[in-house]
């Protein structure tokens, strides 16, 4: 009988997609997917270690796959950034772990299976910097049958003093364009309708390379491909954010009326203790090129509470900032010491007690905001993109609006993967409910 494998992910859309990659490869190699890690052979787990919970979550799944390797055979493997990070001290501190892989050592994933022994356990975290998939695989969607990640570039050279993210995942290095336009095509040919083009700071995209490919070309060159009806970009830093990148919202048909943008905070003193390398004014006058350009863009951000020396008066111009963009929605998090991070040296660390109240103000005054966001559409038409069974309804589908808002609708199964036109009825707390006026295609 075939192996079964089973992958557990925590963290952003580029772990996700990692995973995907992952899973593209153990079905390369004949195992075959199973969404029980009770039934499964072989458990990967891809962690996340941006801020101290999901690295807690990761350390806790292990704990559990402890108990169930003391009763049948199975193999652990733990990738993603804590492996990175953490590297032997996991294998040491976590002797029923097999093997340890970083986030450049995913396509060597066949070898380290395969050369696994009871003897000698395998840690591979050395940067190598080759990120082309090896030839032809298109990875396999985990998660989304009609809308599908696509990495574009690796890494990040920003150091925000906070982030461990160019520590894990290395310095910035794109893909070749045609390598992106080869890769999106098979995704298209495969049903595909949706892409979203991944990196840490999509923004600064062609910079490494040779070739002169800047971010709008690029967008444009996949945005123009037939059979894509949609397309949509994650990261971006607001200082790399250009007009040229601004204007390709008003030019390219494809590209949804979306960007999420991380602000971070709202004191210039703070951003500059970050060192993000724009001010508040710098940001808002971004905001208002893209709402000028697109009045429809839905804008998304990050927030942090609580970093090093953040006064009650830089706290209330990050609200403030949140009362003067308004935010389709946004995320917010209390900041947490991510060693080797440069903040971790700063002094005046903001209290646990203090945090969780700026974060629960942060909330406070952005749930209301967001709700009415959502409460706007109600009466408006919408496209959506049917991608998935409802959560809530066996007789509902489940889709996206070029705004990324999720909406739910009646509609026979046979309707996934289509394109529809949606009157919106009625807003609940994180998404839409309408019905379908029309099916495009
Ligand atoms: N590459 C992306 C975001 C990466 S991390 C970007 O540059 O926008 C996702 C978010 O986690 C960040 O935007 C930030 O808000 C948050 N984050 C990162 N490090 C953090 C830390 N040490 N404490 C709290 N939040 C953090
Ligand atoms: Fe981290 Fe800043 Fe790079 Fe984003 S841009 S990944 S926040 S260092
Ligand atoms: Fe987490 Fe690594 Fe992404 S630290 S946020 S999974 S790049």
């Amino acid at each position: 009988m075939a192996k079964k494998f089973f992958i557990k992910t925590y963290g952003c859309q580029m772990n996700v997609h990692d995973s995907e990659y992952m899973a593209t490869i153990l079905k390369s190699m004949g195992y075959i997917l199973t969404s029980s890690e009770k039934k499964a052979d072989i458990i990967l787990l891809n962690t996340c270690t941006v801020r101290k919970k999901p690295e807690q979550k990761a350390y806790s799944f292990l704990g559990r796959l402890k108990h169930q390797k003391e009763h049948r055979p199975l193999i652990i493997g733990v990738g993603g950034c804590v492996a990175q990070q953490e590297g032997e001290r996991l294998l040491k501190h976590m002797p029923y772990v097999d093997f340890v892989f970083g986030t450049h050592q995913i396509y060597r994933l066949p070898e380290l299976i395969n050369n696994l022994n009871q003897k000698e356990k395998v840690c591979e975290t050395n940067f190598t910097y080759q990120l082309e998939p090896p030839k032809k695989i298109i990875p396999f969607a985990l998660y989304n049958k009609f809308r599908a990640y696509l990495t574009i570039m690796q890494g990040c050279n920003n150091f925000c003093t906070y982030c461990i993210v160019p520590y894990v995942r290395g310095r910035e290095i794109s893909r070749r364009s045609e390598n992106i336009l080869q890769e999106a095509k098979m995704l298209l040919d495969s049903g595909i309708k949706e892409i979203i083009l991944l990196g840490q700071n999509v923004n600064s995209y062609g910079q490494d390379l040779k070739e002169d490919v800047s971010f709008p070309e690029l967008l444009r060159r996949v945005g123009t491909l037939s059979k894509l009806r949609r397309l949509r970009f994650l990261t971006s830093h607001p200082k790399d954010l250009t007009l040229d990148l601004i204007k390709s919202f008003g030019d390219i048909e494809t590209l949804c009326e979306q960007i999420h943008l991380p602000a971070q905070s709202g004191s210039d003193r703070i951003l500059k203790k970050m060192n993000r390398r724009y001010t508040r004014g710098d940001y808002i006058k971004k905001i208002e090129m893209l709402r000028k350009v697109c009045p429809e863009i839905a804008i998304t951000t990050d927030i942090i509470v609580g970093f090093p020396g953040e006064t009650e008066k830089d706290f209330e111009e990050t609200i403030s900032l949140l009362q003067e963009v308004s935010f389709d929605d946004i995320f917010a998090f209390k900041y947490s010491d991510r060693p080797p991070a440069k903040a971790v040296e700063f002094k005046e660390k903001i209290g646990e007690k203090v945090k969780a109240e700026r974060l629960a103000v942060v909330h406070e005054v952005q749930t209301p905001i967001t709700k009415g966001k959502y409460k706007e559409k109600v009466g408006r038409r919408v496209e959506v993109l049917l991608d998935s069974y409802s959560k809530r309804s066996s007789m509902e589908l489940s889709g996206r609006t070029r705004c990324n808002r999720v909406v739910n609708v009646r509609a026979e199964p046979s309707l996934l993967g289509h394109l529809v036109e949606v009157e919106v009825e009625e807003p609940l707390s994180h998404s839409l409910r309408g019905r379908i006026i029309k099916v495009f295609d």
